[in-house]
């Protein structure tokens, strides 16, 4: 219908008869002359229906409202003198409306687009009305690009896409399943992906050497500013390698994605252990973008005269006592905000927050007096203390004060305003443990089928379960867990071994998993691979504040459609004919 697009008409169009077709963004009635704004995807352009040019058309444009539909034919012309707008693509130049065509009406709007500030379930019951907006068209073209450049970045090196179920069986990948209920086996369940982990792997022993995938994932989790109960995976696997070209191959794939879409990144990016990430920054994805490491003081609080320190010191595998120096703290903060950060880590279970200022006349604060002034210089020495820093303690359980004091860090960061904005910090996070223990059950870290360390005759040795690592990676980019991977286990007998150290006995095992097992038997080469969010991804090029932001048709953070009310009751008839009868209606 169109001859062109918004965004194509300048100046070259001078004298030019075109036609435009879009939605009306505004509509301005001077003295008799009506200007519109028509928007199409991504541009505007400023029709003049000028009754002395065209009674018809200015006749039509009386009757247009805001959003209607309309097809536009006119000629090109300059705007005048002081008339540009700069902000706009379009903006030397107007069109004189020759033929108007109104080719729908629209209500008005139920919210002005664009605007932010309106509750969100209303924006997602209307989100196509949302998506109309220049906003969201740039989000979805730069997504679009992305998974663009994944494909072309995958096919260069040899990557083969693959699809794998989504009606399946429980992935374990620690969140609950989405089950679906099958009507041909009564009683019988699929569970929807959370990951193609399993899949991938069987498509190593396949033999097809590379696999990728974009893949929808999905996970009844606790919703976030960055999860969603369905969102997508690029999912990458790879044979007969180890975890450094497993990282070459994903710096590769980021660096393309990224090129595609404009931004310049390095090639490849700065690693650290698993443990230097939790004792210097309090988290497995610490955000790079500015310092605030925290140190260790353990060893000279174990020697002052205060117990309840002193004592905590005597354990230091158990404990820790982590000092943040936040450079000039003490000419930015007060002492009443200084004391108010207590409450802050509080309600991360902390039982307090100690704190120094370094004055110049030496180091203060409630606690010095239980140092002795060897300790007080050595103190000043170990945070590297300069006149007007401050510098905060945390101490007690490592797990905890870890934890808060890696909160702590984000908080000074924001409240600071000291995190740069406009750039990309990506960090590699190595040597995962392969376990944790929680409320006294062991659970695998990044999943069961990760390649544990091994000692050189192929055991694991270890002491404290917690201790054993594991070849797993994750990809960090300032602050948030972009993606994860690991080199597997190969070989059933290992394979077997971790089930076990997880307490999952031969049968669960066997039940769950056996299809598994049973591949690694028939030559299952070595294997490893990682997956990252491709939402996640987005948000953060985009700098958008939630990942419903670059999801079509995202759900709540309680996991409602708000466009489609899913999910919703069915009827007698289709619960009979899947078996099903509900007890209960019940919401969490
Ligand atoms: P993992 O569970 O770490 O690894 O997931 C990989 C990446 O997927 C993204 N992600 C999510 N994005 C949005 N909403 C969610 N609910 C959500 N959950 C995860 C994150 C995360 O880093 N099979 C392994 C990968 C592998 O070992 O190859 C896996 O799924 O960006």
């Amino acid at each position: 219908m169109r001859t062109h697009y918004c965004a194509d008409i300048n100046e070259q169009h001078i004298g030019q008869t075109v036609t435009v077709a879009g939605w009306v963004a505004s509509r301005r009635d001077h003295g008799g002359v009506i200007f519109i704004d028509l928007r199409d995807k991504d541009e505007v352009v400023q029709l003049v229906c000028d009754p002395t040019d065209n009674v018809m058309a200015h006749k039509i444009a009386e009757e247009v409202r805001d959003q209607f539909v309309l097809l536009a034919t006119g000629s090109i012309r300059a705007r005048g003198e002081g008339l540009e707008n700069p902000n706009l693509k379009t903006g030397k130049v107007e069109m004189v409306v020759d033929s108007l065509t109104i080719e729908n009406r629209s209500k008005p709007m139920p919210f002005d687009l664009g605007d932010e500030k309106v509750n969100e379930e209303i924006r997602l019951k209307y989100r196509y009305l949302e998506l109309r907006s220049q906003k969201s068209y740039d989000i979805f073209k730069l997504r679009s690009k992305a998974t663009i450049a994944t494909r072309n970045s995958l096919d260069a090196m040899d990557f083969l896409e693959v699809e794998t179920p989504i009606l399946t069986k429980s992935t374990p990948e620690g969140a609950r399943d989405y089950l679906v209920p099958s009507r041909v086996h009564g009683g019988e369940f699929y569970a929807l992906p959370q990951s193609p982990q399993l899949f991938k792997q069987l498509l190593m022993v396949s033999g097809f050497d590379r696999y990728f995938q974009i893949a929808k994932c999905f996970r009844d989790e606790d919703l976030r500013a960055d999860r969603q109960p369905e969102f997508t995976q690029i999912d990458v696997e790879m044979s007969f390698c180890d975890q450094e070209d497993v990282i070459r191959v994903a710096e590769k794939l980021i660096n393309d994605i990224f090129t595609a879409c404009g931004f310049t990144i390095p090639t490849s990016f700065n690693r650290i252990t698993h443990t230097e990430a939790m004792e210097k920054y309090g988290s497995d994805k610490p955000d790079m973008r500015y310092d605030l490491a925290m140190v260790d003081v353990i060893d000279i609080f174990e020697r002052c005269d205060n117990e309840i320190f002193s004592g905590i010191a005597k354990t230091p595998k158990k404990n820790r006592i982590k000092a943040l120096k936040v450079p000039q703290g003490d000419t930015i903060f007060s002492k009443r905000q200084m004391k108010g950060f207590e409450e802050y880590v509080r309600k991360f279970g902390a039982a307090g927050l100690g704190y120094f200022q370094m004055k110049e006349d030496g180091l203060k604060g409630p606690l010095t007096k239980f140092f002795s002034e060897d300790d007080i210089q050595a103190i000043i020495e170990r945070c590297e203390l300069e006149v007007g820093d401050a510098v905060f303690f945390g101490a007690g359980d490592k797990k905890l004060v870890l934890d808060y004091m890696g909160r702590f860090r984000i908080y000074l960061a924001e409240l600071m305003d000291i995190i740069p904005q406009d750039t990309f910090e990506f960090l590699w996070v190595v040597d995962f443990p392969m376990f944790e223990v929680e409320d006294g059950r062991v659970k695998a870290l990044h999943h069961p089928f990760t390649q544990p360390k091994t000692s050189e005759n192929g055991t694991i040795d270890y002491e404290d379960i917690e201790e054993i690592e594991s070849i797993a990676y994750d990809i960090v980019l300032n602050g948030t867990e972009l993606g994860g991977g690991s080199i597997r286990i190969h070989k059933e007998a290992m394979q077997a071994e971790i089930f076990k150290l997880l307490g999952i006995s031969e049968e669960e095992a066997q039940e769950k998993f056996g299809f598994l097992l049973d591949a690694l038997k028939f030559g299952a080469p070595p294997h490893g691979g990682f997956a990252m969010g491709l939402d996640r991804m987005i948000m953060l090029m985009t700098g958008a504040q939630s990942i419903r932001e670059v999801i079509a048709f995202p759900k709540t953070q309680r996991a409602q459609c708000m466009l489609t009310q899913a999910p919703s009751p069915v009827d007698a008839e289709q619960l009979k004919e899947l078996s099903l009868r509900l007890r209960q209606t019940q919401t969490v």
